[in-house]
């Protein structure tokens, strides 16, 4: 783990730029409406129980019930597309884990985004968001989607405000989670965020597992395999985990409670044509996240859910498991960037210390080379590969994707 992985939310900022008046034209008849339960439901129970000691989110706030029930309805709302076209949902999907079954996603005119659709889970304990990592808080990413001229397409948030005080739903809702019945962007946001953080997902078949074996412990999978025994698990998942703990060495970038370096990390895997700016491909992190990465890396994604989260990479490149396994078995490219953990430095002895890798990486500390090492070889055995599979599987939580807090609270779809 790096030493910055750690790292706590940001300070919430958020920077509101003039924006542009235009107009808008809906391609729906008319807007559909909510139904919601008349007392907000409890929205905040788990994420103060599981993970809160390590990533702190606003319990406190006696309103946070009605802000995360007005984010759903939010979230849910193609209203808050300029055409009345797409939701949040529509590329967020509860049944594939807050994923799109697709490699892109197309937004409001049916334009393709430019990357694989993440998916949410456990979104408030990250500390970077978007493949690139642009985005350091949820109140400054959620509105970026609105925005964004692909995807919903409203340049200026002010003529949303606008759109929001003509649905004659908005206002009470309003009311209920910030005391006054007046739209503004600041709300939007903050609605949107409590929502976004309340999607706690902490009930897989491994998670169950985990806390059967550790139940005073706080995030049992902050603790290396072998520290314990999954009795919860099958022979064949148990044999998974020891591998992505071990041998396969994924926990080396999967670590953590969400099994994605804490929510910071990056690194560029070696995808073949994937790492190489000149040829227009994507470019990472490059002009984004500021830190100890290169430029080509990527967030490495939580695995939590990953059986529904299909197809796979940030530009959807994967259909199957299997296809990713491949990957990591005997597909990883030779590129300059690849990141020293999926580099074999007991290849050559001079090329480094093995088992040391934060001492040998060029990008901590210039100087040392990664040419001598080549990519690892995994070269799983069918077995293996079984194994591996049954674990990933064993992360699919289905009562967070039945939850009906974060269903879709419009009549019409
Ligand atoms: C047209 C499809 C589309 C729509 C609509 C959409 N998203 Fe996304 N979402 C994406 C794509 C694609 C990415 C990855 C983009 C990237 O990394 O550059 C993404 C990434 C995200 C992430 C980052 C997750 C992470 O862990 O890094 C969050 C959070 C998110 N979207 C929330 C929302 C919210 C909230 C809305 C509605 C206001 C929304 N999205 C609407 C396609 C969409
Ligand atoms: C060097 C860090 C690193 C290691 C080691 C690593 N991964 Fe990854 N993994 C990543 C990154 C980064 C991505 C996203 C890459 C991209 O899209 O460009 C990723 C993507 C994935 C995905 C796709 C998830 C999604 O939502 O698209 C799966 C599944 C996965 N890894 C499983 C594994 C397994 C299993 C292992 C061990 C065999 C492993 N990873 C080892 C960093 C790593």
């Amino acid at each position: 783990m790096k030493p910055t992985s750690l790292s706590h939310f940001a300070l919430l900022s958020v920077v509101l730029a003039t924006y542009w008046v235009g107009c808008s034209t809906l391609e729906e008849s008319g807007p559909s409406r909510p139904v919601l339960p008349e007392t907000a439901p409890e929205y905040r129970t788990e994420v103060a129980q599981i993970f809160d000691v390590v990533f702190p989110t606003p319990q406190e706030d006696p309103l946070f019930n009605q802000k995360a029930q007005l984010g759903r309805v939010l979230f849910h709302d193609r209203m808050l597309s300029q055409n009345g076209a797409v939701s949040c949902n529509s590329c967020h999907l509860q049944s594939h884990g807050f994923a799109e079954p697709k490699a892109l996603s197309s937004g409001l005119r049916k334009e393709l985004t430019e990357r694989n659709a993440s998916h949410l889970a456990n979104p408030a304990q990250q500390s970077a968001y978007f493949w690139d990592g642009r985005a350091n808080n949820l109140s400054e990413q959620v509105t970026m989607p609105i925005e964004n001229h692909v995807e919903m397409g409203f340049q200026e948030l002010s003529s949303l405000v606008l759109r929001m005080n003509d649905l004659d739903y908005y206002p009470p809702l309003f009311e209920a989670a910030f005391g006054t019945s007046d739209i503004d962007v600041n709300n939007i946001q903050k609605a949107l965020a409590a929502f976004l953080s309340s999607m706690v997902t902490c009930h897989s078949k491994a998670d169950e597992a985990a806390a059967e074996a550790m139940p005073h412990f706080w995030d049992p999978w902050g603790v290396v395999a072998g520290d314990i025994t999954l009795d919860g698990l099958d022979a064949l998942e148990r044999e998974g985990f020891e591998l992505f703990h071990g041998e396969a060495q994924c926990a080396n970038c999967h670590g953590g409670p969400h099994f994605n370096g804490w929510g910071l990390d990056f690194a560029d895997i070696g995808l073949e044509g994937a790492s190489s700016n000149s040829s227009g491909t994507d470019a990472g992190i490059q002009g984004g996240f500021i830190g100890g990465w290169g430029p080509t890396a990527m967030k490495v994604p939580s695995l939590r859910n990953v059986a529904l989260t299909a197809p796979y990479m940030h530009d959807g490149r994967f259909a199957t498991l299997d296809d990713v396994l491949d990957h990591y078995s005997h597909g990883i490219q030779d590129v300059a960037t690849l990141d020293h953990r999926l580099r074999d430095w007991s290849f050559n002895a001079t090329g480094g210390f093995p088992g040391n890798i934060f001492v040998e990486d060029p990008l901590i500390f210039p100087g040392f080379s990664q040419g001598q090492a080549p990519p690892v070889r995994m070269n799983f055995s069918p077995e293996e590969r079984t194994a591996l599979k049954a674990f990933l599987n064993s992360l699919t939580d289905y009562s967070f994707i039945q939850d009906e807090r974060f269903s879709n609270p419009f009549t019409r779809p």
